[in-house]
């Protein structure tokens, strides 16, 4: 019932492939980070200097990010003496295409020796004390895709068989983050975010049910690549705006108008808070 793409095991062959295209474009790059836009998320770091940009399109195997909200250019930005990566613009598991799009940025991250990575998104809140237009310091998260990047045989680099992920989001990282919010003056909720599968939004029974597994937000992302990164080794932080109440709060329809409709309006934060995060790496 599924395509094939959605059950083939991502393959170190193509994941190099994909490696190779951006280093050979950019073989003196030395950034400090890489920072994954989630939806509404890639006009942040606007204040930054574009060194230069490559198209989704060029790199093989990343493809082009199919929602309205995500564009499809990797940058290479320079803030203060701060060069870092931004992929503005994220694949989904829900587009149909497999784990390899999901997995090619974190491999490209990797390949240039980059050790942190900041993972950014749009949520639905689902605890009680959070509102839309707020953002959350994702301090652990749930797999409710029912599906794992991971599964099939070992892909050399990309940690042992059975990853530990009893600190995905690591201490540093969190504190890095709080510090940066500090700095910005943004106020940092932390919480759990569970993501599902999609593209559907959830249903005011599975939001109650996630409440109480100890899910804080909800959404469709961010788990594959925090997964794959931490295997990898690499130091993961996240942060998601609260776009909307998650399904069955309020008693009204999601759309992915509000989605976006909060980012634009929450941008001046999310800008103050990875301003200030980049700075951090100095
Ligand atoms: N559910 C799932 N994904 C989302 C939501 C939501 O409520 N808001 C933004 N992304």
């Amino acid at each position: 019932p599924y395509p094939k793409a959605l059950m083939t095991p991502l393959s170190s062959k193509l994941l190099q492939e994909s490696c190779d295209e951006v280093t050979a474009r950019w073989p003196s790059l030395d950034a400090r980070a890489a920072i994954i836009c989630g939806s509404g998320w890639s006009t942040v770091l606007d204040a930054a200097t574009v060194l230069d940009t490559l198209e989704y399109r060029t790199i093989p195997h990343l493809g082009s990010p199919g929602v309205q909200g995500h564009s499809g250019t990797l940058a290479s930005c320079e803030l203060d003496g701060v060069p870092f990566l931004v992929f503005q613009g994220r694949r989904h598991f829900y587009e149909g295409e497999g784990w390899t799009p999901i997995a090619v940025p974190i491999a490209i991250t990797k390949a240039f020796g980059i050790d942190q990575i900041l993972l950014t998104n749009s949520a639905g809140c689902i605890h009680h004390d959070f509102q839309p237009g707020e953002l959350m310091i994702i301090t652990d998260h749930i797999n409710m895709m029912g599906a794992n990047p991971l599964v099939g045989a070992t892909l050399e680099g990309w940690g042992p068989r059975f990853p530990d992920q009893s600190s995905v989001y690591g201490t540093k990282g969190i504190e890095r983050l709080r510090s940066a919010g500090g700095k910005a003056g943004v106020v940092l909720h932390e919480g759990v975010y569970l993501a599902t599968s999609g593209p559907v939004y959830e249903t005011p029974a599975e939001i109650r049910m996630f409440r109480g597994f100890g899910a804080d937000a909800v959404g469709m992302s961010t788990v594959p690549e925090a997964a794959l990164a931490s295997a990898a080794g690499l130091n993961v932080s996240a942060v998601s705006c609260m776009t909307n109440y998650a399904a069955g709060i309020l008693d009204q329809p999601l759309s992915h108008n509000e989605v976006t409709e909060t980012t634009a309006a929450t941008m001046p934060k999310m800008q103050a808070l990875l301003r200030e995060w980049v700075l951090s790496l100095r």
